[in-house]
């Protein structure tokens, strides 16, 4: 089973960034404990701060890996091309949020991906990634 992780803007300073709200965890920790757990599944990731780059991965892994766990964080709330390229491809996405996005500022309520994924996973911190690779298992 080939699973893609994708994160968004911002999500290379987990560990660093507001940990209050993100935790304190670095997302390369977290990832080398859910590969050793996961050691049948094949765990590609990948994290850009740059919009484009997402939509390029999107379609580079979306036509042949099994499930994309999609945190596309603030271009969640705005990227009309990114919610372009979940629906374009044929792989299913789950959008991934660490923190409870309904329950921080208004314009986090507004997602252009989640009506294009299979579901959506916010506010459980770094768990929800393992939830949903849990999902496509
Ligand atoms: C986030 C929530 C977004 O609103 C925010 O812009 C992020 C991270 C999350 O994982 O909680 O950068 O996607």
């Amino acid at each position: 089973m080939k699973i893609s992780i994708i994160n968004g803007p911002n999500l290379n300073l987990l560990g660093v960034r507001e940990p209050g709200i993100y935790g304190r965890q670095r997302f390369e920790d977290f990832l080398i404990d859910l590969r050793e757990k996961y050691p049948g599944v094949d765990i590609d990731y990948f994290q850009s701060n740059v919009e484009g780059e997402l939509v390029t991965e999107l379609q580079r892994v979306g036509f042949s890996y099994d499930g994309i766990l999609l945190n596309a964080a603030a271009y969640t709330h705005t990227s009309v091309a990114i919610g372009d390229a979940v629906s374009a491809i044929t792989t299913p996405v789950i959008e991934i949020h660490i923190s409870n996005v309904a329950a921080r500022e208004e314009y986090r309520l507004r997602s252009l991906i989640a009506a294009k994924s299979v579901g959506s996973i916010a506010g459980l911190g770094l768990k929800g990634y393992e939830l949903g690779l849990r999902y496509f298992l």
